[in-house]
């Protein structure tokens, strides 16, 4: 009896020894010490004994088994302790990584190609005074060019800005001339939405100051972003356009890259995608920033971010952008 009780105890140590799930463990559990395991059995087995039998093995018995127990007790609290420190490598899963936002990856292009032109990265807030989006900026209360950009006007008086123009006249108060930055930033319209304009998107501001600055500079600023961001010579072409606060504007318009320029849903169908609003700083905005315009002339340019972005990434909807949607998004993952 001895003998039979101490080799299940060694079986049953061997088998806890080589178990390492907790599954393993609660089946051996049963198999040793369950209801219907040879211990059972022996102990049950003990009714049957004689009285000097009984007084012989009857401890023996419950104590083999009550020892059996902690063993298996044992070895599930030390397999849990250790479950909080190891991972379990033979779970599959994949890890998803995230990615820079495309709008964010040509703001950082359009940025650095900026800075290596000598302008400052400067920014300024997108919940604006009428001031600053419109009076500063030669558009006063009233004047028809306000309803270009009809905005969200907000209980406290201010509104969200409809272009990144506003960092204009902070710059000039903050730095006075000359002067050199562009400003990327988040601006709103109350549009309707399609395939080509959002309530939500952005641009980049870029100003210059200084003694003597020429229609030529403006240009030749303007033609190199665009070389670099696309790393090929696209086709532009350049009209008048109208801003209240430059004279003479212009606007460029760039070949559409969705449809090689053959006319399409993002291009309303004319081939050509309206880029870049632009001109010679208008006296009275030097004069609202504290220049004088005597002295000085600058030009100034509004990139429409959000639409470099689908151009580069041949995004033909712009409202995937403010989606969030990450499995379309993914697609821009890079480093
Ligand atoms: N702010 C203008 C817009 O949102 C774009 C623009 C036009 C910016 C001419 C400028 C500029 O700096 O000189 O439509």
């Amino acid at each position: 009896m001895e003998e039979k009780l101490t080799k299940l105890k060694e079986e049953l140590t061997s088998k806890l020894a080589s178990a390492t799930k907790e599954a393993d463990i609660l089946n051996i559990k049963s198999e040793y010490v369950g209801k219907k395991s040879e211990v059972s059995n022996i102990l049950s087995s003990l009714k049957d004994m004689s009285i000097d039998d009984k007084k012989k093995y009857g401890s023996l018995i419950n104590n083999t088994k009550k020892e059996m127990e902690n063993l298996i007790n044992n070895r599930l609290e030390e397999l849990e302790n250790k479950s909080n420190i190891t991972f379990d490598d033979t779970l599959d899963f994949e890890v998803e990584t995230g990615s820079l936002h495309p709008v964010t990856i040509i703001a950082h292009e359009i940025t650095g190609i900026l800075k290596r032109m000598g302008f400052t990265v400067v920014s300024g807030p997108e919940m604006e005074t009428e001031y600053y989006n419109f009076e500063a900026l030669n558009v006063p209360k009233d004047h028809p060019a306000r309803d270009m950009q009809d905005t969200y006007f907000l209980d406290n008086g201010m509104l969200l800005r409809t272009q990144t123009s506003d960092n204009q006249i902070h710059a000039m108060e903050n730095f006075g001339a000359p002067l050199r930055i562009c400003a990327p930033g988040r601006v709103f319209r109350n549009e309707d939405l399609d395939a080509n304009h959002e309530n939500t998107f952005y641009q980049i501001e870029g100003m210059v100051i200084d003694k003597g600055v020429t229609i030529e500079n403006l240009l030749y600023v303007m033609q190199n972003l665009l070389r670099e961001i696309f790393h090929e010579d696209v086709k532009v072409r350049l009209r008048p356009g109208f801003f209240p606060f430059t004279e003479p504007s212009y606007e460029m318009d760039m070949s559409c890259l969705i449809c090689g320029g053959k006319g399409c849903p993002t291009c309303k169908n004319s081939g050509w995608i309206e880029m870049v609003g632009s001109g010679m700083v208008h006296p009275n905005v030097l004069r609202a920033g504290g220049i004088d315009p005597e002295e000085y002339t600058g030009f100034a340019f509004g990139f429409g971010l959000t639409r470099l972005a689908m151009m580069k990434y041949k995004i033909n909807d712009i409202r995937v952008l403010n989606s969030g949607d990450i499995r379309y998004l993914s697609e821009f993952n890079i480093k």
